[in-house]
């Protein structure tokens, strides 16, 4: 449902947001009244005809920009050669190859299975570990979303009304997300980094039979958090000691948007099973969930589906890789990533309802408060000036602003999408 409390939109939005109100389900939470008409590199139309400048990439998903001319023309020519190929009971060239590219990215992994979306990824991601390990018990984080299908679903705890009523779910234990800006813990970054690494140890050692633990290495729904990098790799001694496999959900941080293909590379650690998604299909659906040859040991018929491997979205995944490889896109994220990070800093500086302001490459969040109390209003209106005057943001978490645009993005264009969000913000300071 809309919050409108944004301006009236145009005539041609109004009436189709209407007719979306009688036929689209209510689940869907939209923040404001944009209705999408056509988009082009950084910018995008709606239907009356506005440009905004596009600061969240669809949803973290337009990480080679929109309408990539290489990726349009490989998706054109697959068209006239085929659509689909059933994958999972024929054998085809594509699928194969863009498991290969990915495997090029995704340096010291060995075999990929294939999907369609970021839930399926980690729905994959969750039984290659109770197969693997023939263990029940997975660990996940509290603020922290991985989907919503059943699997994944037990694994999320982000908002109460994505699980109320939908239990009872799958054995899972959440612990706390290490959230320095909130943390109940006094000390060093390190110190804190321990208090939360014990509730980790603790968890693993209440239920023997823990498979897994599911961490996403940028909190992304919960509101773009940055973990300390000592709590990582200490996640990763923890799950060598207690025989647990580690599982990085890079759905949202993967993909160079953090200036790394996973944002794992960040903290120098790796993971035993990743789940991508979003970016990977440069605007088709595509998952991709990505291990060890030893690690992915099922035998046929254990997991599988009719759409992975669809031709038009493996033909788009190798164009929206290549591309992001040719463009040096994950330098591109790191170098203005951080030029948008000292911006914010100082924009901090000057607005009290800036709590925080944190981040990687160009996976950014600031979090709107009232003290320290979190301002949704605040953090909503913030939104809804941005994109009258120009500018589309998503929100994370319970007040924080998310900052992830297409990684094409120049220097230019972050100027000018920060002077939007430092007068919007200014107008609700
Ligand atoms: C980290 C993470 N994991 C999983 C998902 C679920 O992806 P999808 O909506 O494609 O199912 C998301 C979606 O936002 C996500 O951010």
């Amino acid at each position: 449902m809309t919050k409108f409390i944004c301006r009236r939109p145009g005539p041609k939005s109004v009436a189709i947001i209407r007719r979306d109100g009688k036929v689209s389900s209510p689940s869907l939470t939209r923040e404001y009244s944009f209705v999408y008409k056509k988009a082009k590199g950084m910018e995008i139309w709606d239907v009356d005809g506005k440009k905004y400048l596009d600061f969240s990439a669809s949803v973290a998903v337009m990480g080679v920009g929109h309408t990539d001319s290489a990726v349009a023309s490989a998706i054109a020519r697959q068209a006239k050669l085929g659509l689909h190929c059933g994958f999972s009971d024929f054998y085809a060239e594509l699928p194969v190859r863009f498991c290969e590219t990915l495997l090029g990215h995704a340096r010291g992994f060995g075999k990929v299975f294939l999907s369609n979306s970021g839930t399926e990824s980690v729905e994959a991601a969750y039984k290659l570990a109770r197969w693997h390990s023939n263990r029940k018990w997975t660990i996940a984080f509290k603020p922290s979303f991985h989907g919503r299908t059943m699997g994944s679903l037990s694994l999320t705890d982000s908002r109460p009304v994505q699980r109320d009523r939908f239990g009872p779910f799958m054995p899972a234990m959440h612990v706390p997300y290490p959230y320095l800006y909130r943390s109940p813990y006094a000390g060093s970054e390190n110190d804190q980094a321990m208090r939360y690494l014990e509730n980790v140890e603790n968890a693993m050692k209440r239920h023997g039979g823990v498979a897994s633990i599911f961490f996403e290495p940028v909190c992304g729904e919960g509101g773009y958090i940055v973990p300390p990098k000592a709590f990582v790799k200490g996640l990763r001694r923890l799950c060598n000691q207690y025989g647990v496999l580690l599982c990085a959900d890079e759905v949202q941080s993967g993909c160079y948007r953090t200036g790394k293909f996973m944002a794992m590379e960040n903290f120098g650690v790796k993971a035993d099973i990743v789940s991508m998604s979003k970016a990977i299909g440069g605007g088709m659906p595509l998952g991709a969930t990505i291990s060890s040859n030893k690690i992915m040991d099922w035998p046929p018929g254990a997991h599988a589906n009719t759409f992975g491997g669809n031709l038009i979205a493996c033909a788009a995944g190798i164009a929206t890789l290549e591309q992001l490889k040719k463009k040096k896109l994950g330098a591109n994220a790191a170098k203005i990533g951080k030029m948008m990070l000292k911006r914010l800093h100082e924009m901090k500086q000057t607005h009290d309802i800036i709590g925080d302001v944190r981040g990687i490459g160009l996976m950014i969040g600031i979090e709107i408060v009232n003290g320290k109390v979190n301002d949704e209003v605040k953090s909503s209106q913030i939104l809804c000036k941005a994109a009258e005057k120009g500018l589309l943001l998503l929100p994370a978490g319970k007040s924080s602003i998310r900052i992830c645009p297409p990684l094409i993005i120049n220097k230019q264009q972050a100027e000018h999408g920060l002077d939007i969000l430092d007068e919007a913000i200014g107008e609700c300071d």
